[in-house]
């Protein structure tokens, strides 16, 4: 039946096995293409045309016409358990068939080292790839989750790998005010401001910023509409650590006459809007990106979007609209470190980040 794999008697028994029980999961999960025929409707699972078992056990599975490979992955979590599988990593060949592993066990329970390369390692998905962006191709982004699920932790490793690079410099705000201190004295901390001791510091540095990238629009050639990224001209990274908090003291201050959460969140909506082209990224991180803070317009702009975990479903839903109903609900029980990503041209994965270690280790590989 399977042309490619020789199995033993036992690993024949297994195969058809596997084989009915994949029918009866799809019919129980709805994974079926219903067809008319004299005698009655006739329901059709996709079609199972390789098995190699594992562990993982791979299937390749031919999608019936109208199922998509996003069908397969919406409904893996009812039909996992039907296969005596932790979860499905689910991924496309092609366009009519998808390969299909059966997890014995959460993949990402084990934690991620930070490793150094080319590009910027923001995780490793559940197949066991590594998550990574050039500097200059990462979106401006997003992230959230509630406290103590790993935003700080991610945070580090960001800058860990922004901090030496000379195409690179980090900029922002941290009223929480332990993240900028081991920049200090480097050529980062003209553009860092700390604490809410002073919160208008907050408002200067954005300010600083808007003006620098309104320089460099100014300064584009006539034939550009990016800027050249330089040693001269290098990345502007702008990370807005616990940015509802700043927000929140900066519109207690608020007086008939001065607004200065207002001001501040105009800069930041500035960046976002025109930063890309002038080679400015924004970083926003809250506990739970909700519409007072990351409005419509913000989210739009921010194509990287990070959630660890979330409270509820509706949390998940905000950064990632149509992520699977079932994925979004396990989420709200995630370990410190896993995250859900969404980025243009892929659908939401998981993913775990990488872990530096704590503050001692995020201050040394910084300073380092
Ligand atoms: N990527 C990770 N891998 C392993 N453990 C992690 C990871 N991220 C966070 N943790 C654990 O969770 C704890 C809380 O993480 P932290 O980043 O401080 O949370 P947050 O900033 O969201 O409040 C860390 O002290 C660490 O023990
Ligand atoms: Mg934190």
């Amino acid at each position: 039946m399977f042309g490619r794999h020789r199995h033993d008697r036992e690993g024949e028994a297994l195969v058809e096995q596997l084989v009915t029980m994949w029918v009866r999961a799809c019919e129980g999960a709805s994974l079926v293409r219903v067809v008319d025929t004299v005698s009655g409707p006739t329901i059709i699972p996709p079609k199972i045309v390789d098995i190699t078992l594992g562990p993982p056990t791979i299937l390749v599975v031919e999608l019936q016409p109208g199922m998509l490979p996003a069908d397969v992955v919406d409904l893996a979590p009812r039909i996992a358990p039907h296969m005596d599988a932790w979860g499905l990593h689910v991924e496309p060949i092609g366009h009519r068939h998808v390969r299909v592993a059966l997890l014995d066990s959460d993949p990402l329970t084990g934690t991620v080292p930070l490793l150094a390369g080319a590009g910027l390692h923001l995780g490793r998905d559940e197949s066991g790839a590594d998550l990574r962006i050039a500097p200059a191709d990462l979106p401006h982004a997003v992230c959230q989750g509630v406290t103590r699920s790993g935003k700080s932790v991610w945070t580090y490793s960001l800058l860990a790998q922004l901090a030496h690079r000379p195409d690179a410099l980090i900029a922002g705000c941290d009223p929480t005010g332990l993240l900028w201190r081991p920049l200090a004295g480097s050529r980062h901390a003209d553009r860092l401001a700390s604490g809410l001791v002073d919160p208008g510091a907050h408002e200067k540095v954005l300010a600083a910023v808007v003006a620098e990238m309104d320089d460099r629009i100014r300064d584009l050639p006539a034939d550009r509409d990016t800027i050249a990224v330089s040693l001269g001209r290098p990345l502007l990274f702008v990370i807005l650590e616990e940015y509802p908090g700043l927000l929140r003291v900066l519109d207690a201050a608020k007086t008939r006459g001065d607004d200065p959460g207002a001001r501040v969140r105009a800069l930041v909506s500035r960046l976002l809007a025109e930063g890309a082209k002038a080679g400015v990224r924004v970083v926003i991180l809250a506990q739970r990106a909700e519409a007072s803070v990351v409005g419509a317009f913000e989210r739009a702009m921010c194509s990287l979007r990070i959630s660890f975990r979330c409270d509820n479903r509706a949390s998940v839903e905000l950064l990632h609209p149509g992520a699977p109903p079932a994925l979004a609900d396990a989420h709200t029980a995630a370990l410190p470190g896993i995250a859900l990503v969404s980025r243009p041209g892929h659908p939401v994965a998981r993913i775990r980040a990488p872990y530096i270690g704590g503050y001692p280790e995020f201050a040394a590989a910084v300073a380092a």
